[in-house]
C-alpha cells in the first residue's frame, strides 16, 4: 500500500532510507521502520507514527553504525492495528531475515499456524510476518536466499511488493512483486528499489519496472530477475524518468492539495497538448489510434474506476452519450468483478485511475480482458500497472498528484474523456463546423479555470461561515450531478464533515427532510439546457430555509435574488461545465479543512494509492 525503499551501495544507507520514506509520505501511512545489515547483524528500528518519529527514535536509541545495505517501509495497516510491533520490517525467529511488504498475504493464517506448530515464534499480528518465517524455513533447505524467496512466494497467495534482506547473504537485496508496484533504480555501483519513483529520482533516473510474479536479486553492481517459478524474464528495458523532483514538492503552497488545485489551468492544457486540433475540429489521441475502430464501432463503452475516478467516469457517460451517441455505462471497479458482468468482445472498457495501481480497478481490467473486451487505460502515472496491462489508452499527463484528495487528476480525466467523445463524434459524422465549436471551447477551458482560481476571496469567507457545520448537501443535475458527488467527497475526505451529493431533483424523494436553517446546500446551477429545472430545486431548498451557496455563471442576473451566496464561474458548453464547476468545490473543501486544522494532504484513514481489495 505504502512506501518501500531499499538501498545497496557505497553510501551510508540510513539517511537514504529515511529520505526515501519521507518522499513517499504523501501516500499515507501509519507507521515506519528500517532494517540495516551491519557486520553480520540485522538492525531493525520501527515505530508507529511518522517518519520523523522514527528518525527521533533512532537518534534516541544511540547512533547506528554506517551500513551499506538496508531497507525502509511505511505501513498502512491491513492486518493488526498500527502500532510499533506491527510496523515493518518483520523478522524470522533468529533475527537473520527481514521482510517489508505492501499488500495482503491472503493465506497467511494457514502458513502461520503450520509454522507455529513447527516451533516458529511470531511477535506481530501482521500477515507479513508469516513470509519472514516461511523464508527462514525454506532457507534451511536451499541455503540460497533468492531461491528461498521464490519458494516462499510459490506458497503465498495475495498481493505484494516485497523486499528482503538477510545476514545470511548480506551483499544483496531480494525484491518481488505481485499486484503492488516496485521500481528498481539503476545507479553506478549502487542500486535502489522503491515503491515509487519519488524515492529514486535523487539517485538515478534510470529505472526498471518489476512485473507481477517477478523476483529480483539486487547487488551493488547490478540485478537479475526471474519469475517466482524460475522462468527467465525477457525484455528488462531500462526506462528514463523524465519528471523533475521539484514537480513533486509543494511549489510554494502550504499544502500539496492547494498546489495541485492551482496547477489545473496547466494540467488541463497538458491533457490536450498535441491532441486538440482546434482549427480542424478534431482530436488526435496516439494511444487509441490502433483501437479507433473498436471504439467507434463499440456496442457500448464501459467506464470503470473508484472514488474520484469513478466520478470522472460519470461525467464521461454524459459526454459520450450526448456528444458521441455511444451507449455508455459507468461502474465502480469494486463491484464490476463480483457482478460477473456480461462482457463481449464488442465492448470497450476504459479503466480510469490516477495512480494506475488501484487494486479494484486493476482487477476489473483483468476481468474485462479475460472476457475479450478491449481494455484501455485513462491513467496518470506513466508505467503504472494499469497502464502497462491495458491494450492502449491515454495518459492524462497531470504530473504527480501528491495530495491524497484527488483534484487535478479529476479535471484531466474529464478533459481526456471530452476529447474521446469529440473524436468519436467526428468519426460518426459530426460536421467539422459543429466539432469546431467544441474544440474551441475545450481550448478555452484552461483560461476559464484560471479565472476561477484568481478570485477565491468569497470561498475563504464561506469556509469561515460554515466550518462548524455538521452536514453539507451538494446538488447538481445532468453532467453536474457527478460534480455534486465529487464536491461532497472532497469535503468528507479532508474536513471530516458529513456531506452528500445528490441529483437536485431526487432530493425531494428523501434528503429534503434534512433541510432546515442550519443546512448548507451547495447548488450547481450553470446556465445550461436544464437551468430552469435546477432553479426549481433551488426554490425547494429555499422554501425550507436551507442556506444556499450557488455555483452560477457570471452572467446570471437572477440567481442572487434566490440564494444567500453566489460563487461566480465562467460559462462554457454544458457538458464541459464540470471541469470549471468543480474548482470552487475543491477550494471550498480546502479552505474549510484548513479552518478546521485537519491534515489536508494526508487525511486520516486514507491512502493515496489503494492497492488492496
Ligand atoms: C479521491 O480524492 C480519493 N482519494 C479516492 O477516491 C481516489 O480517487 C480512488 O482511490 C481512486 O484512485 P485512482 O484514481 O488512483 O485509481
Ligand atoms: N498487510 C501488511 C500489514 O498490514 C502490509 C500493509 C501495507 O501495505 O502497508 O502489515
Amino acid at each position: 500500500m505504502c512506501g518501500i525503499v531499499g538501498y545497496i551501495g557505497p553510501k551510508n544507507t540510513l539517511p537514504i532510507l529515511l529520505e526515501g520514506l519521507s518522499r513517499m509520505e504523501y501516500r499515507g501511512y501509519d507507521s515506519a521502520g528500517v532494517a540495516l545489515i551491519s557486520n553480520g547483524t540485522l538492525l531493525v528500528r520501527k515505530r508507529a507514527g511518522k517518519v520523523a518519529d522514527l528518525a527521533k527514535k533512532i537518534q534516541g536509541d544511540g547512533q547506528l553504525p554506517e551500513c551499506h545495505v538496508g531497507m525502509g517501509h511505511t505501513r498502512w495497516a491491513t492486518h493488526g492495528e498500527p502500532n510499533d510491533v506491527n510496523a515493518h520490517p518483520h523478522t524470522d525467529c533468529k533475527n537473520e531475515i527481514a521482510v517489508i511488504h505492501n499488500g495482503i498475504i491472503e493465506n497467511y493464517l494457514a502458513i502461520k499456524t503450520k509454522l507455529q506448530r513447527e516451533g516458529h515464534h511470531f511477535s506481530s499480528e501482521t500477515d507479513t510476518e508469516a513470509v519472514a518465517h516461511l523464508i527462514e524455513d525454506l532457507y534451511k533447505q536451499t541455503h540460497d536466499l533468492f531461491e528461498a524467496v521464490q519458494l516462499a512466494l510459490q506458497e503465498v497467495t495475495g498481493t505484494y511488493g516485497l523486499v528482503v534482506v538477510s545476514t545470511h547473504e548480506p551483499d544483496k537485496i531480494i525484491a518481488a512483486r505481485m499486484g503492488s508496484p516496485l521500481i528498481l533504480g539503476v545507479g553506478d555501483g549502487e542500486n535502489i528499489v522503491a515503491a515509487d519513483a519519488s524515492a529514486i529520482i535523487q539517485h538515478t533516473r534510470q529505472v526498471v519496472y518489476l512485473e507481477d510474479g517477478e523476483v529480483a536479486e539486487i547487488t551493488r553492481e547490478g540485478f537479475r530477475t526471474s519469475t517466482i517459478h524460475g522462468a527467465k524474464v525477457k525484455d528488462k528495458r531500462v526506462h528514463e524518468i523524465t519528471f523533475e523532483l521539484s514537480q513533486i514538492e509543494r511549489g510554494g503552497y502550504d499544502h500539496f492539495m492547494m498546489k495541485e488545485i492551482n496547477e489545473q489551468p496547466e494540467t488541463i492544457r497538458n491533457a490536450m497538448r498535441g491532441r486538440l486540433l482546434v482549427e480542424q475540429g478534431n482530436i488526435k489521441l496516439g494511444g487509441l489510434e490502433h483501437v479507433k475502430d473498436k471504439i467507434f464501432n463499440a456496442k457500448r463503452i464501459i467506464l470503470v474506476g473508484c472514488g474520484t475516478s469513478w466520478h470522472a467516469g460519470l461525467v464521461g457517460e454524459y459526454m459520450l452519450e450526448h456528444i458521441a451517441k455511444v451507449p455508455t455505462e459507468v461502474e465502480y471497479a469494486s463491484e464490476f468483478r463480483y457482478r460477473n458482468p456480461i462482457i463481449t468482445k464488442d465492448d470497450v472498457v476504459f479503466l480510469l485511475s490516477q495512480s494506475g495501481e488501484t487494486a479494484d480497478t486493476l482487477a476489473a481490467l483483468r476481468e474485462a480482458k479475460s472476457k475479450g473486451a478491449t481494455v484501455l487505460g485513462i491513467v496518470n502515472v506513466v508505467g503504472s500497472t494499469i497502464a502497462r496491462e491495458s491494450q492502449g489508452g491515454v495518459y492524462i499527463h497531470a504530473g504527480p498528484e501528491i495530495g491524497v484528495a484527488s483534484t487535478k487528476a479529476f479535471t484531466s480525466q474529464v478533459t481526456v474523456l471530452a476529447q474521446i467523445a469529440v473524436m468519436a463524434a467526428r468519426a460518426k459524422g459530426m460536421t467539422e463546423t459543429d466539432a469546431k465549436v467544441l474544440t474551441k471551447e475545450l481550448d478555452s477551458l484552461p483560461q476559464k479555470v484560471a479565472r476561477v482560481l484568481q478570485d477565491s476571496h468569497l470561498l475563504k469567507k464561506l469556509a469561515q461561515e460554515f466550518k462548524d457545520a455538521r452536514n453539507f448537501l451538494y446538488l447538481g443535475r445532468g453532467a453536474n450531478f457527478p460534480v455534486a458527488l465529487e464536491g461532497a467527497l472532497k469535503l468528507k475526505e479532508i474536513s471530516y464533515i458529513h456531506a452528500e451529493g445528490y441529483p437536485a431533483a431526487e432530493m425531494k424523494h428523501g434528503p429534503i427532510a434534512l433541510i432546515d436553517e442550519n443546512m448548507p446546500v451547495v447548488c450547481i446551477v450553470p446556465k445550461d439546457a436544464i437551468y430552469e429545472k435546477v432553479i426549481s430545486n433551488v426554490q425547494e431548498v429555499r422554501a425550507r430555509r436551507g442556506r444556499i451557496i450557488a455555483i452560477a455563471n457570471e452572467d446570471d442576473t437572477e440567481i442572487a435574488k434566490m440564494t444567500e451566496f453566489v460563487v461566480r464561474v465562467p460559462r462554457t458548453y454544458g457538458f464541459f461545465g464540470p471541469i470549471i464547476n468543480v474548482i470552487p468545490l475543491q477550494l471550498l473543501s480546502y479552505y474549510i479543512a484548513v479552518a478546521r486544522g485537519t491534515n489536508v494532504d494526508q487525511p486520516r484513514n486514507l491512502a493515496k494509492s489503494v492497492t488492496v481489495e
